[in-house]
């Protein structure tokens, strides 16, 4: 089949080269032409692990191709998916300008009849509102379907995701388009989910608040974990052998972050008062998480007392291990709280530097070695569970640093490794720090 993805975004290159991966023609079409020519020259603008590998392939062999040129992206195609970003607004609700642009471009565009697929998460009713846009305005001999098919793919196994996701939803009443869409995946072999428009825009925001809801409730739940002095991995692992529990998503630690949950939760809130049904539990999920997020500065503040002029190693700057995407991320608000107590900070990160120095400036420093960053450093804290940070040996903090204060927001380190070493840690169980004073060693 002929398809066009609008938007190199994440979800828009990693949906371009795994259905080139599938041996469909498709052609992937951004506004921004700096990113477009970039990933002409076979680079790309984002870290996604085995992303590259795919873009090289299917680029090579002709499956894939860029162009910011909209006609040549939509005249000819059979599918369109669209994948531009859906940013919030001021007031929280997402913010639809991309979207709105995408339809128009499509409705003066197509030669064709074509099915527009819309993968961005969009509030409910976007899909009929996409439907009018186009209707109003393209060619009157032609049909142009919307169905929506919510994404969801994780940051840093994107792939892994596409190919081997839990579910696909296709969301329209049109049957000869939802067989269109079904025979497209099948070869995934994946659960295909039929229902409603409006049902699958709203499944999408449904399972990430039900995932943040998780994990507010766990970092909740490991607060008083800690005041009552049980351990929250300990629970987590009791509660989650409820199969209607489950084990997943019950890391407690310094809340979420990304490019969705925060969104999506606020958007989710916004749409509920909107109608005015305000969403008690999710404004919850939202203040807990956004509490979540200081706490190691406020953990840092009761164990050395004021932070002026402490040097501080923040270990992580991306919202979670294998992305370079520090969109809300935990870490940003970590850097906030602490230049302003005064403290003199200095990041280390594998992959998001480049991003967080657009968003932090030279406010702070960074550090392409994490026994750079710790270099006779006050206190480090631990903000993401890179492999490159688990796997350093706790011993490395002792030898770099000053008078070793380990802050660790992901729980990196077992029990048994951290009491090898004359280190002051204090593990966010979930927030339940355990505090193993040297002196008493
Ligand atoms: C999420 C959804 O999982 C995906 O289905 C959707 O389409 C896009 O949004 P993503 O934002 O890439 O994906 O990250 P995810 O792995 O879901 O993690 C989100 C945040 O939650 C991260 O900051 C992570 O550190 C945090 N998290 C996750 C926890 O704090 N504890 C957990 O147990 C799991």
């Amino acid at each position: 089949m002929k398809i066009t993805v609008a938007g190199a975004g994440y979800v828009g290159l990693v949906t371009s080269a795994c259905l080139a991966e599938l041996g469909h023609q498709v052609t992937c079409i951004d506004i921004q032409k700096e990113k477009i020519d970039m990933l002409q020259k076979g680079r790309s603008p984002i870290y996604e692990p085995g992303l590259d590998s795919l873009l090289e392939k299917n680029q090579r062999n002709g499956q894939l191709n860029f162009t910011a040129n909209p006609h040549h992206a939509y005249s000819k195609a059979d599918i369109i998916f669209i994948a531009v970003g859906t940013p919030a607004t001021h007031d929280g609700l997402a913010d639809l300008k991309y979207i709105h642009v995408v339809a128009h471009s499509i409705a003066h565009c197509i030669e064709k009849d074509v099915i527009v697929c819309t993968k961005s998460t969009v509030p409910v009713g976007t899909n009929d509102l996409i439907q009018e846009i186009i209707d109003s305005r393209k060619p009157p001999n032609l049909k142009a379907e919307v169905v929506a098919n919510p994404e969801f793919l994780r940051e840093g196994s994107a792939i892994i995701d596409f190919f081997q996701g839990d579910r696909i939803v296709i969301g329209t009443n049109n049957s000869e388009a939802a067989l269109i869409m079904e025979q497209l995946y099948l070869p995934l072999n994946i659960p295909i989910i039929r229902t409603d428009i409006r049902s699958a825009e709203m499944i999408k925001y449904a399972s990430n608040a039900f995932l943040a809801t998780k994990i507010s409730f766990i970092n909740e739940l490991a607060n008083i974990c800690e005041k009552v002095g049980a351990d929250i991995q300990e629970v987590a692992n009791g509660i989650g052998h409820d199969k209607r529990i489950g084990p997943h998503f019950l890391n407690a630690g310094i809340g979420y972050g990304g490019s969705c949950f925060p969104k999506d939760t606020k958007a989710l809130v916004q749409l509920a008062g909107n109608m005015k049904h305000p969403s008690e539990l999710l404004e919850a999920v939202i203040k807990v998480n956004n509490r979540q997020q200081t706490l190691p500065v406020l953990k840092a503040k009761e164990t050395i007392g004021s932070l002026k002029d402490k040097k501080v190693a923040l270990l992580g700057l991306a919202f979670k291990p294998d992305t370079d995407d520090v969109r809300e991320s935990g870490s940003l608000t970590i850097v906030k709280e602490l230049l302003k107590e005064g403290a003199v900070v200095r990041a280390y990160d594998p992959f998001a530097i480049p991003n967080a120095q657009r968003i932090l400036g030279n406010t702070i420093e960074y550090a392409y070695d994490i026994r750079f960053a710790l270099q006779d450093a006050d206190l480090a804290i631990i903000a993401t569970e890179w492999d490159q940070i688990k796997h350093i040996s706790l011993k490395v903090y002792g030898t770099h640093m000053k008078d070793p204060i380990v802050i660790d927001g992901r729980n990196c380190y077992p029990l048994e490794e951290i009491q090898k070493y004359p280190i002051t840690y204090i593990s966010v169980e979930g927030l339940t720090f355990i505090m193993l004073d040297r002196m008493k060693r």
